[in-house]
Formats: C-alpha cells, sequence, structure tokens
C-alpha cells in the first residue's frame, strides 16, 4: 500500500490544521476531504457524526491514503476512539491508522499552563463528549480543565460575520462565560478547528496575560513525530508533493471559502459519498 495521507473535517475549518501541516510536511502527497454536505457536526448527537466521520473516513481508504487524520474536533471527540477500537480492528488491515487533533493538543498543553487551570473553547458536540479534560488529565493530573460551547461561532465565521457586531457580542459572552470559571486560568484552547479565524476578535476580549493556543502547528509536529516513529507508515505515504481537494457540496463558492481557511485559493472537486 502506498498512498496519501488523508485530512479530513465535516467542512472547511480542518484546512487551518491543513494548512500548517503540509507547511511542516511539505513532501507528501494529500488528500484533503471536507463534508461540507452535512456540516456543521458540533451540534449533532454522537451516533450521526461516529457514521459521517466512518463514511468519510473509508471513502479516503478508497483512495488509498494509509494514514488519514481527523482534523475536527468534533469528530476526534465522537468517533476517532470507535473508529481505532472496532473498525480499524475488525474491518482493515492493520496498514490502516486514523490520528485526531486532540490527544496531540492534551499532550502539550502542560508545558504552556503555570498556574495548571486551563480553558476549552469548543463546539457542543466536543464539550458534551468530556474529551478535552480527559485526554489532558491523562497526561497532567495536577491540570483543572474548564469548558465552554460556543454554539454560534462556527455559523458566524461560516456567514462571512467575523467583522460584525454579532461577532464581538457572541466573542465576549462566551469568553466571559469560561474566564468565570476559573480565576487564574492562563491558557485557553481553541478547540475548534473554525476559531483560529476569529483568533484577533478573541485576543481582543481576552487578558493580557491569557495564552490563547492554536492547533494547526500542535498537531503538524505531532505527525511529524508520528511518522519518524512509525518509518513503516512512513514508507506508505506517497511523496510528489501533490494536494487534492475535495468536498462532498455541490458548492460554486468553493474556491472562495477555501481561501479564506487555507490562505490560497485552490480547485475543490466534487465527490459523492
Ligand atoms: N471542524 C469542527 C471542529 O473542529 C467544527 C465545525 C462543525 O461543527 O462541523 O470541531
Amino acid at each position: 500500500m502506498h498512498g496519501p495521507i488523508g485530512v479530513f473535517d465535516s467542512g472547511y475549518g480542518g484546512l487551518t490544521v491543513f494548512r500548517e501541516i503540509a507547511r511542516t510536511l511539505p513532501q507528501y502527497d494529500y488528500i484533503y476531504l471536507g463534508d461540507n454536505a452535512r456540516a456543521p457536526y458540533g451540534i449533532r448527537s454522537f451516533e450521526v457524526i461516529y457514521r459521517y466521520t466512518l463514511e468519510c473516513v473509508e471513502k479516503l481508504f478508497e483512495m488509498g491514503c494509509p494514514l488519514v487524520i481527523l482534523a475536527c474536533n468534533t469528530a476526534s471527540a465522537k468517533a476517532l476512539r470507535s473508529i481505532q477500537q472496532r473498525d480499524l480492528v475488525t474491518r482493515y488491515s492493520p496498514q490502516h491508522r486514523v490520528l485526531g487533533v486532540i490527544r496531540p493538543t492534551a499532550e502539550v498543553i502542560g508545558t504552556y499552563s503555570k498556574t495548571r487551570s486551563v480553558g476549552i473553547l469548543a463546539t457542543p458536540g466536543t464539550v458534551i463528549s468530556n474529551s478535552y479534560p480527559i485526554e489532558i488529565e491523562h497526561f497532567y493530573p495536577d491540570i483543572t480543565v474548564r469548558q465552554q460551547p460556543c454554539p454560534l461561532w462556527v455559523p458566524l465565521i461560516e456567514n462571512g460575520e467575523l467583522d460584525g457586531p454579532g461577532a464581538d457580542y457572541f466573542v465576549q459572552k462566551y469568553l466571559n462565560q469560561l474566564l468565570a470559571q476559573s480565576e487564574n486560568m492562563d491558557t485557553i484552547v481553541l478547540g475548534c478547528t473554525h476559531y483560529p479565524l476569529m483568533l484577533p476578535k478573541i485576543r481582543q476580549y481576552t487578558p493580557e496575560h491569557v495564552r490563547l493556543v492554536e492547533q494547526g502547528s500542535i498537531v503538524a509536529n505531532s505527525l511529524a513525530d508520528y511518522l519518524q516513529r512509525h518509518p513503516w507508515m512512513d514508507e506508505q505515504c506517497s511523496k510528489n508533493g501533490s494536494r487534492t481537494f475535495f468536498t462532498s457540496e455541490n458548492d460554486t463558492a468553493a474556491a472562495d471559502k477555501v481561501g479564506l481557511f487555507y490562505g490560497q485559493s485552490v480547485a475543490v472537486n466534487h465527490i459523492t459519498l
């Protein structure tokens, strides 16, 4: 087996992670798949997110990807464990692997916080899953984790309201609700792939001493480390520097939207799942 690395998200938000992966590891071939036709995932049930994510992972396997990165917090929170522990074991060869974005973030977060009080901003689905507190506890039992769901941030970004007054209102609202949960929080994780687009606005309303953590470079460095530690997988990943983009939506404005998240406009192909 020899093929590209698959990168999956519910939509285009995962491009903020993919951008950093492609920058850190430019030599690999990549296929990006956004399930825009069924996004957002953040408000859906465990069962639905698992089913949708598995379908997309299978599609990427069919396209020849030996390794798939779930560049989506919600899918990582609600589907990754079942896929790794059930589907990969029973239905695929051991040469197939799926990785997420929550564990790499949890692994390093303890090196950022001095007060040992960390906040998570994420979709309702990610918050309800409790994945961040569970994963962080695993690596840093001395850290207290507080969470805040931000159900309106993804729709605001998706609808081009990043600079509107609604964004100011809801950024302040959710941030204040998070900060009110702990007096000494010094680190906040942007636990949704869309949120880096809101970073300037989030920064504006966050106390200066609080560090805001984006996941892109964390996930990219973790993948580089993974490929180094698993040379058999590295050998399976083809290296011609190609990038191909797919969306499940019939999206005429795809190139513009991709530009917003990826930093450059690229051709996007439609795919039926
Ligand atoms: N990409 C998702 C995440 O990182 C957010 C978008 C959605 O709700 O589908 O959680």
